[in-house]
């Protein structure tokens, strides 16, 4: 009975030690440089991407709070979306809000920049130049990731998104009785109008302690 329980117990520990080593554990933070030396390139003479940029994503493990660096010029762009749509379209047209857009911007052709793109969503993300009329990402400069959980998203990348927008209230909104005239207004200014008053009273009390105090 007790081999069985520790046979039984060793198994669930070789499983566990299996799966954990599947993933390695995230102890930092990665720069994943896109294409290696490759970089993230175009050639419109050949019609193909410097490199295999599905090949380099699956040598690699993303985690959130990484950051992707597109080692490139201003003839490609980088957009980075968790829509598949617009992944599949090649194109920023109808992009929905989980979608950006880097590089660009440029009226000159060919000037080296370097565009660091850091990993704030979870799960996969998707990857591409949207340049040369959507040419390029059908011809490869296209790719998908996974990203995994990690260590969580630092500090320095952690911040609340903006809180939704709330329509204003239409007068609509606060149905009065015929003939009544809303003052919501008056309202609140007579309430501030009785906030002050009351400091009042409390700044004269205190005066009146500290002067007896002394
Ligand atoms: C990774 O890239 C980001 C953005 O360019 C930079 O702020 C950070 O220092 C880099 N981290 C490392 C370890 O190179
Ligand atoms: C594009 O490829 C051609 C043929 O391999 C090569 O001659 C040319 O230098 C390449 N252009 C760029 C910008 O790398
Ligand atoms: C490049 O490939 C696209 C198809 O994705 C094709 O329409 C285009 O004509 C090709 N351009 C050249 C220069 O071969
Ligand atoms: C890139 O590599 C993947 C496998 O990693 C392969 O399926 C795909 O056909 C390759 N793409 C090109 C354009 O060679
Ligand atoms: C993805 O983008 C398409 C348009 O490209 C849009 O219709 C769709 O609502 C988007 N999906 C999400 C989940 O935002
Ligand atoms: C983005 O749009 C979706 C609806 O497609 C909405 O649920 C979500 O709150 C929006 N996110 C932001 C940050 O605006
Ligand atoms: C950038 O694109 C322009 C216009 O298509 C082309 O003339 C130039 O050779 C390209 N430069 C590089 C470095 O690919």
């Amino acid at each position: 009975m007790a081999m069985a329980t520790m046979a039984y117990l060793t198994v669930i520990a070789l499983s566990i030690t299996a799966v954990a080593s599947d993933t390695p554990a995230a102890t930092q933070y990665t720069n994943h440089t896109v294409g290696g030396v490759s970089g993230w390139f175009f050639n419109t003479t050949t019609n193909t991407s410097s490199t295999n940029y599905t090949s380099w994503a699956a040598s690699q493990t993303f985690n959130l709070g990484d950051y992707l660096i597109f080692n490139t010029n201003t003839n490609q762009t980088v957009v980075q979306t968790t829509n598949d749509t617009t992944y599949q379209s090649c194109s920023m047209d109808d992009a929905s809000n989980d979608t950006f857009h880097y590089g660009g911007g440029s009226n000159q052709f060919g000037q080296a920049i370097v565009i660091p793109v850091p990993l704030t969503s979870q799960g996969t993300n998707y990857f591409f130049s949207d340049t040369d009329d959507t040419i390029q990402c059908q011809q490869g400069m296209a790719f998908q990731i996974f990203v995994n959980l990690g260590l969580g998203l630092p500090p320095s990348l952690n911040q609340p998104p903006p809180p939704p927008y709330v329509e204003p209230p239409t007068p609509s909104d606060f149905p009065s009785p015929p003939g009544t005239v809303v003052t919501t207004n008056q309202q609140t200014s007579g309430g501030a109008n009785l906030r002050w008053e009351i400091w009042d009273m409390l700044f004269g009390a205190c005066l009146l302690l500290a002067w007896r105090g002394l």
